[in-house]
């Protein structure tokens, strides 16, 4: 995950006067957590990496497991708990589940698609002091009944907003960006700003599930150059009328180094230390600082990764399995640098973005260390030698843009 908003604040406090002093890099103790407790869903969006739809799953782990895995992952250190799905609500414990995580200490976030957020069981919901809930909104009305194929989604996810809104939960709403939905933007930003969002996640396509089916429906190379820019200039007015508002970005950590070039336009003389503290970010981190237990206990290296397992919670513990570096995908994604090939290997801002994200790579070549074919960034930019033509480009089949696209 890249928080857009923690570095334009450390910006806008440079160009304030602040002293450029490097914070100490700290490793946070254990990996973020990201856990598909339930794979079944009342949705069956284009792009589900889970594959999720409205029927049964047999072998999800049951309450007394869950409850197992959670105290070998406090043990471990593992700070964040993001429970996920398929549709979590649909799990009858996930109330239960949910308080123990509080009990134990977790920050705990709840990833639902807010349909099933009503009057009925929002003070349940508020109840459990979940300290970040995320609904997913593909686009406006049309556009996001249609990505997530059901007619009436829109309303029912924006009445889960309105609700957790109304009752103090602090709530994003996460945009997975593809040429479905991409002009939409703009309008997202400002739906976000009229229904007093907090925070705004933009997540570009990765490949996995449906997602992998239709990423020929991928953003072009300069669509998600334009809605970075877009992003990053809401981000620093929000930052510049002192608001408190979160702008992050996920599956594409070329959006650090993007974010290098806009403040080369800007404040050319605060690139080096922001260059600086984004490498100590350090871009993808996926196998390292992200996990993910999916619903039958599998463990993957992060989300995306439901086709390639390290293991299971009911054999070894997450703890044993995490730290087990005999897996080679696991041993390559803990290596700094990464074994990367193609461009990735010799792109200049290696040390920023970390390789970017391999699951994509893996899909399209059969593996994971080739170049990220969803990396925005011209080879000029990346300091290797090759065509200008990549912006034009469709980052799965390669294709050039219809002429007839209208970037604005
Ligand atoms: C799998 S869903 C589960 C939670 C809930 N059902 C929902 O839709 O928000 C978690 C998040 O992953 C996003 N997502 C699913 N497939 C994706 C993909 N292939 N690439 C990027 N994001 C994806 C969804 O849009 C959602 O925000
Ligand atoms: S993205 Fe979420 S809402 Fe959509 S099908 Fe997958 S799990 Fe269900």
């Amino acid at each position: 995950m890249f928080r857009i908003s923690q570095y334009m604040r450390e910006l806008d406090k440079l160009v304030k006067g602040a002293d450029a002093v490097l914070p100490p890099h700290r490793q946070p103790p254990g990996p973020v957590v990201i856990w598909n407790l339930i794979r079944r869903c009342n949705l069956t969006c284009k792009h589900c990496y889970s594959i999720s739809a409205d029927k049964d799953f047999p072998g999800e782990l049951d309450t007394t497991e869950v409850y197992g895995v959670m105290d070998d992952l406090r043990q471990f250190g593992v700070p964040v708990l993001i429970l996920s799905g398929g549709e979590p609500l649909l799990r009858s414990d996930i109330f239960d589940i949910s308080r123990r995580a509080k009990e134990m200490g977790f920050y705990v976030g709840l990833s639902t698609n807010g349909t099933l957020i009503t009057r009925d069981n929002i003070h349940r919901i508020a109840d459990i002091g979940y300290d970040y809930v995320g609904v997913s909104i593909d686009g406006l009305k049309e556009t996001h009944d249609y990505f997530r194929r059901r007619q009436g989604a829109f309303e029912e996810s924006m009445n889960g907003i309105r609700l957790c809104r109304e009752n103090g939960i602090k709530i994003g709403m996460r945009f997975t960006i593809t040429m479905d939905n991409a002009h939409e933007l703009p309008e997202m930003l400002k739906l976000m700003e009229r229904e007093d969002v907090d925070k705004f996640y933009l997540s570009h396509l990765n490949y996995a599930g449906r997602g992998n089916r239709n990423r020929k429906d991928d953003a072009y190379h300069q669509v998600s150059r334009d809605a970075m820019d877009l992003l990053f200039d809401a981000c620093w007015d929000d930052v510049q009328a002192g608001r408190h508002r979160e702008f992050v970005t996920g599956n594409n950590d070329a959006d650090g180094v993007y974010l290098l070039f806009w403040i080369a336009r800007r404040f050319p003389e605060h690139v080096e230390y922001m260059r600086a503290r984004l490498e100590q970010w350090g871009g993808n981190s996926s196998g390292v600082n992200i996990a993910n237990i999916d619903n039958l206990g599998n463990v993957h290296p992060d989300t995306f990764w439901w086709d390639y397992h390290l293991g299971n919670v009911r054999e070894r513990p997450f703890s044993e399995i995490w730290q087990d570096t005999r897996d080679p995908l696991m041993a390559g994604l803990k290596a700094r640098p990464r074994p990367l090939k193609g461009r990735c290997a010799e792109c200049h801002h290696q040390s920023v973005c970390g390789g970017n994200t391999r699951v994509r790579a893996w899909q399209l070549t059969g593996d994971p260390w080739q170049e990220d074919p969803a990396c925005y960034l011209t080879d000029e930019e990346i300091g290797v030698e090759g065509t200008s033509e990549r912006l034009r480009m469709f980052p799965y089949s390669r294709r050039s843009i219809p002429e007839k696209y209208d970037f604005q």
